[in-house]
């Protein structure tokens, strides 16, 4: 008989979104609630240690900011696929978190008044980025972290990867992990859950992604029969150092950088006039690889070409003070220091705008389950995420899971019934199939030609044809997957399993990344198709939903909350 781990309330992600989901949720069940956190990662390894640039919020409204600036900033730059309800709750709410923060001890950077400081970043009309240093992401986790020691009713389960969800009849019953120390299989379950692990783009090569970041959180709900929203939309930061594609913050552009071609032009000019190297990353990433396209680029590494990010012009002081992580990363990563030579940049896979779907309160489609941060489309971002909005979504909607799961585990008597037998099939599926297959595919080799299948396809400019050629190979590399052998067959830390797991969670984005991009036949925000280069709202304005079947992704549509603002052509 399988023993069941029990507790009230289980947060699954210990990244942004969950460590604020879990503090909401500590603080208003004030001990009544036995919570837990999952995480495949040790707790402060989480993907949002590497945010640089900041959290958007308006704060200054006396210098011509406000509210309403910052929603149709983001509804704008959303190239009109937010849902505006969800935009308009968020930049309410964004300030809220910054003072919070600030009362739990963040170290915000500050003006020479002394007061919080804040810079541009691209599609912001206003300096709103709030930062600490280009460290933002980091410190933001350590400050959540040090608010959870006060509480002795949160456990951690660090090294712990979730391989299922048990959902039936369209309720949240538990979930299936992995102790990653000694390989036991376990069940857990919960009066209610939150799913806040983070997305990411690991599929692609050329990636500001940690390794971890696998998108499993895009794969397990949707294996267990929730949709999967807008996940055509890949967002690509445009600047990625070469040749690893580490994030070169858009900070260092807020802070007065320059990009140029290799005739010293600072291109920008000619495609976003007024928000020049500050307009939004999907026009700027564009217009940065028509450069490259039409001989305008450096030829770089691994066939890498980019153009120049030159901050030169900032001066050592403002380098070191305001962008010093930039410059460490460049010095090691690339030999360059930013202080005296420009930096070789190109664009990078950097975000998914889809994910699970969500109302306002965070809630999901199953009962009883609730998700926040990068693995949700609440819909905030629509066709295309304003930087600093993410790290801000995780706050804010952090805090309506932890407080709508909370209160709903305060009123629940019972727990929910485990279904056995998913559980059973879960664990055969695993132990039986994967780790007794003893000869098979290498699941490295599949790994490394999906890298180049989405490096090529899916990247900032698509077409039906080589998208087409796209979706066959990664379906050709899925039916390798499914004779794939794990080598190791110890139990004790099996990275090679995990490894494994992982990358079936990317060939499954990667086929509803696929199949949600060849079927919007239109450009917009990211999406950007040569064969349809214009937006179609007639036909295309409308979310994607992708959900699972044993014969592959069926595809539906829901309309888009169109509240305050309707679609205008997007200049800037
Ligand atoms: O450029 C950056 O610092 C990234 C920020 C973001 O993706 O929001």
């Amino acid at each position: 008989m399988v023993e069941i781990i029990r507790h009230d309330l289980i947060i699954v992600g210990s990244g942004l979104a969950g460590l604020r989901a879990a503090v909401e949720a500590a603080l208003i069940s004030k001990g009544k609630l036995d919570i837990a956190v999952i995480s495949k990662l040790q707790i402060n390894r989480s993907h949002s240690v590497c945010a640089e640039g900041g959290t958007a919020a308006v704060l200054y409204t006396n210098e011509g900011d406000n509210f309403w600036a910052h929603a149709w900033d983001t509804v704008k730059g959303s190239d009109f696929l937010a849902d505006q309800d969800a935009v308009v709750r968020f930049v309410f709410d964004c300030p809220k978190e910054i003072y919070r923060l600030e009362h739990w001890g963040m170290p915000w950077s500050r003006r020479e008044d002394g007061r919080i400081a804040q810079r541009r970043f691209g599609g912001h009309s206003f300096p709103r980025a709030t930062f600490a240093a280009d460290k933002t992401g980091f410190f933001e986790m350590q400050t959540l972290w040090g608010v959870l020691q006060r509480f002795d009713n949160v456990t951690f389960y660090p090294e712990w990867f979730v391989t299922s969800l048990l959902i039936v009849d369209g309720e949240y019953r538990g979930m299936t992990a992995i102790d990653m120390y000694n390989g036991t299989f376990h069940v857990f379950t919960s009066k209610a859950a939150i799913w806040a692990t983070g997305g990411g783009l690991r599929m692609y090569g050329f990636t500001t992604y940690s390794l971890s970041a696998t998108g499993d959180g895009f794969a397990i709900p949707y294996r267990a029969g929730l949709p999967l929203q807008d996940m055509e939309f890949v967002q690509f930061h445009p600047t990625g150092l070469i040749p690893s594609g580490i994030l070169i913050t858009e900070g260092a552009r807020g802070e007065g950088g320059y990009l140029r071609n290799n005739k010293g032009e600072r291109f920008m000019e000619k495609y976003a006039p007024k928000f020049m190297e500050l307009a939004p990353r999907d026009i700027v990433s564009r217009a940065m690889m028509t450069e490259i396209n039409e001989g305008r680029g450096f030829e770089g590494p691994y066939g890498l070409k980019y153009v120049h990010l030159d901050l030169t012009h900032l001066g050592r002081e403002k380098i070191l003070d305001r962008l010093p992580l930039v410059r460490e990363v460049a010095i090691k990563f690339a030999g360059i220091d930013p202080i005296d030579e420009p930096l070789p940049v190109r664009p990078v896979a950097h975000y998914p705008m889809g994910g699970i779907p969500t109302d306002i309160d965070a809630a999901t489609e199953a009962k009883g389950l609730w998700a926040a941060g990068e693995v949700t489309s609440v819909s905030i971002h629509g066709a295309n995420r304003l930087g600093t909005n993410s790290t801000a979504e995780c706050l804010v909607f952090g805090k309506y899971a932890g407080a709508n799961a909370a209160n709903y585990a305060m009123k629940k008597d019972d727990f929910p019934e485990v279904p056995l037998d998913l559980v059973e099939k879960e664990e055969k599926r695993i132990f039986d199939g994967l780790m007794k297959r003893e000869s098979g595919e290498d699941p490295y080799t599949i790994r490394r030609e999906l890298r180049v299948v989405m490096d090529t396809y899916f990247h900032v400019f698509r077409d039906e044809k080589g998208m087409t050629e796209g979706l066959k190979k990664i379906r050709e590399l899925k039916e390798k997957f499914s004779k794939a052998r794990v080598a190791d067959k110890s139990s004790f830390y099996n990275s090679d399993l995990f490894y494994t797991l992982e990358l079936d969670h990317m060939l499954i984005s990667s086929e509803v990344i696929a199949v949600g991009a060849l079927a919007r036949k239109e450009s917009r925000g990211a999406h950007f198709r040569t064969d349809y280069p214009y937006r179609d709202d007639k036909n295309f304005l409308k979310h994607t939903l992708v959900y699972y079947s044993e014969e592959g992704p069926i595809i539906k549509y829901k309309p888009v909350k169109i509240l305050f603002w309707k679609p205008v052509e997007r200049k800037y």
